[in-house]
Formats: C-alpha cells, structure tokens, sequence
C-alpha cells in the first residue's frame, strides 16, 4: 500500500488505476478518494484574488518571474524543482493575461527530468545544450529523440515525456503552455497531471511523428479563416523543428517590408507557433490581437514599440518600448498595437507561441483566434493592421534615428 500511495504521489499511477488496485485488495471507493485528496499537494483557493494557475504555480516552490518582458531568458535564475527533479523557473508575462505562460527548465550534465505527463500543451525550445526527450503512452512503446540548441518541439498532449541532458554542457529549455487557462478551468492538479486519457488521434506511436522535412510542408496550410495571400502560404506540419534559427521560411509580405515567417502546426496541438524573419534595415507593419503572443527573439537585435487605443502611436497615452536581442521575450497585451523594428546588423529572427488557433480555428479573443487573422487586414477595413503610408511618420523617423546610431542604411524602398 504504501508503495502504491508513493507512486501516485509522483504522478507514476493514474487515478483510475490506484482505485482499480485498492478495489482488488478489498478497500472501498471512500477510502480511495480520501486518500487520492490526502496525497494532492495542492488545492485552489476559492474566492481567492489569486487565480487557480497563480497558486499552483506559487505552490511549486520555484522562482516566479514577472513583468512585461524578459531581458534574457538563459539568464533568469533558477531553483530547485522537486516536480521534475531539476532547476526551473516559471516566467508569466503581463501580455499573456492569463492565457498562456511559460517554465523554464535546466538539466546538468548527464541530468534528466522525472516523467511527466499533464493535460495541457506545451511548446518547447532549446536555448542551451543538446539532448534527447522520450515519449510514450501507458503500457505503449517508447520513441525517443535528439535535440540540440535552436530545436523547437512539442511533446502530444499527456503523453508520459522524460527529458535528458546528453550534452557537455547544461541544457536549459523554455516552454510555452496553455496551462493558466486549463488550470483556471478545472483548478484540480490531480485531473491535470494524473490523467490517463490517452490522445491517440493526436498521437499514436507514428515512426515519423518527430521527423521533419519537406514531405512534412502542407502545401496552401492555412486553416479555414485565413484571409489574403496568407491563405495559400506553405505551413510546416511536425512535431520537431531541428532548428528554428536556420529553418528555411516563406515570404510573407502581408506582415512586413522584405519579411519571411513559416506556421508550425506541432503535434496536433491547438497552441500555435510560427518563425518569423525581417532583414537588416527594414520594419514590419504595426498590428494587434488578442493576449498571450510569446515572441522570443532567436537572433539579431531590434526594438519593438507597443502602444494603445489608436493607430496613430504619437497620439497613444501608453507607449512601451522594448530592447530585445537573442533571448529576450515579451507578449504584446491585449489589442495594443506592436511593431518589430531590426536595427542590428543581422536579420532578425523570433518564435512566437500562443494558446489557441493555429491548426484549428477559434473565435476566441486569443493570440491565433479571431483577432490575429485580421493582423493582415487594414484597420481602415475593420482589420488590425496599420499599413505603411497610414503609419504616424513618428515611427519612421525614430528608426531612422536608430539606424544611424549603428551605421546602417534603411532597406525600405
Ligand atoms: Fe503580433
């Protein structure tokens, strides 16, 4: 019993299969649900000012960092995480609103994580370190796979992963989630991480799930709501992104002067990711959304100006202007208009993760719903976008400014 009691502490056995074993050996269905409560380490809050998520996450014991945006992810400090027996962080973003978050996770050399398994998505990418990942079903067949620094992937929804460090140096992850809004449903941690629902339509031990590929390009893979020339755009449909710095990408002219970006449906999930790229010297067009965009910048230097309630940015009470380079991350809030600028010498590369509506449709107010299909569309046709010649000649003339700081020419001819 005793045993028993300490695997279903670890997560190792799902709720189903405790009380299955405790019926066998004569104990009734009261006592298996008084002792499932007694072994859950957490409970929300009700009526609480805190939302089911931000207990949870208070509760882990790890350090929580907030604000608007991260100056550098591989350097935010880490403790010690009983839950995947490695160094972690949680990163909660104001932009988010409480959609989608992030965790960041380092295994030393030769470390690895304790398996998990949990109902929400999740969006991986390697910022340090190589190593490996292994996934599988209750009583299904073990796949493993390699990734080094730039990889980008996500393991199916609740299946058992186990992540290793097989590098030389520490490996340190960061992971987008769509876990606040599936903990602030069901506030139940024990539903979340001890299910034994078993996604086989996503995920059924496909050889090739994790390869990636031109025979994984969806040629015209835009899902339904998709307007404008974004409609015929290739997308990539993996679960595995080798290396999103080096990941060839389609023109995407709708989005800004000169720039290229790739949709990534992963894993079936309903979190969406795409990379997106602009060369030296140019600027993409302001837009806005719904929360809970994570845009993490994976090369070059740049700035991005965010501002609310009007087009035109000088005319905004609240402006905010962020510095990025390789590792910073920020989520643009709720309908402020954003804009990325490249003021460095290299062309600028970002991920950007968010909790719904890439593969499938949602009408929902988050980052890929609704609201992020009009980012193409001219706020003058009741879309989010603010074309070029509509743009408060502000914004051109601060570029401008910044581009002579460093010496190089504006490319947007
Ligand atoms: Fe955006």
């Amino acid at each position: 019993m005793r045993n028993l009691i300490a695997r279903l502490f670890r997560g190792r056995i799902a709720s189903r299969d405790f009380s299955n074993r405790l019926t066998q050996m004569d104990y009734g269905r009261a006592t298996s649900e008084s002792i499932q409560d007694s072994v859950s380490n957490f409970k929300a809050e009700p009526y609480s000012e805190k939302t089911p998520y931000k207990q949870w996450i208070e509760s882990e014991g790890i350090p929580i960092h907030s604000g608007y945006h991260m100056a550098d992810v591989r350097t935010l400090s880490l403790g010690n995480w009983e839950r995947l027996g490695t160094e972690g962080a949680h990163v909660v973003l104001e932009g988010a609103e409480g959609t989608d978050a992030s965790y960041i996770f380092q295994m030393p050399v030769g470390g690895k994580t304790k398996p998990q398994r949990y109902l929400f998505e999740e969006v991986i990418y390697v910022l340090e370190g190589e190593g490996e990942t292994t996934v599988w079903h209750d009583r299904g067949n073990k796949y493993s796979f390699r990734w080094n620094k730039g990889a980008l992937f996500s393991p199916p929804l609740n299946v058992w992963r186990e992540h290793a460090n097989r590098g030389q140096v520490p490996a340190r992850l960061i992971s987008v989630t769509d876990l606040p809004i599936v903990m602030d449903l069901f506030h139940n941690a024990r539903f979340i991480f001890n299910n034994d629902f078993v996604f086989t339509d996503r995920y059924n031990g496909q050889k090739d799930f994790f390869e990636c590929g031109p025979h994984k390009i969806r040629k015209g893979g835009s899902a339904p709501g998709v307007t404008g020339a974004a409609k015929t755009r290739d997308s990539y449909e993996c679960s595995l992104i080798p290396d999103a710095r080096t990941l060839t990408l389609f023109d995407a002219p709708a989005r800004g002067r000169k720039n290229r970006n790739a949709e990534i449906q992963l894993a079936d999930n309903t979190l969406q990711c795409h990379v997106s790229e602009f060369p030296v010297g140019t600027y993409k067009r302001a837009h806005r959304h719904g929360p809970g965009s994570h845009v993490l910048v994976i090369g070059g230097r740049g700035y991005t100006l965010l501002w609310k309630d009007t087009p035109r940015f000088s005319d905004s009470r609240i402006q905010m202007r962020v510095d990025w380079s390789d590792g910073s991350m920020f989520v643009p809030p709720d309908h402020w208009f954003h804009q990325h600028f490249n003021s460095g010498a290299d062309p600028a590369r970002y991920m950007a993760s968010t909790w719904i509506g890439g593969k499938y449709f949602a009408e929902g107010l988050g980052g890929g719903g609704r609201t992020h299909r009009l980012g193409t569309v001219s706020v003058h046709h009741g879309g989010n976008m603010i074309d070029y010649p509509d743009e408060d000649p502000a914004i051109r003339a601060l570029y401008q400014e910044e581009l002579k700081k460093f010496g190089i020419e504006i490319e947007m001819g």
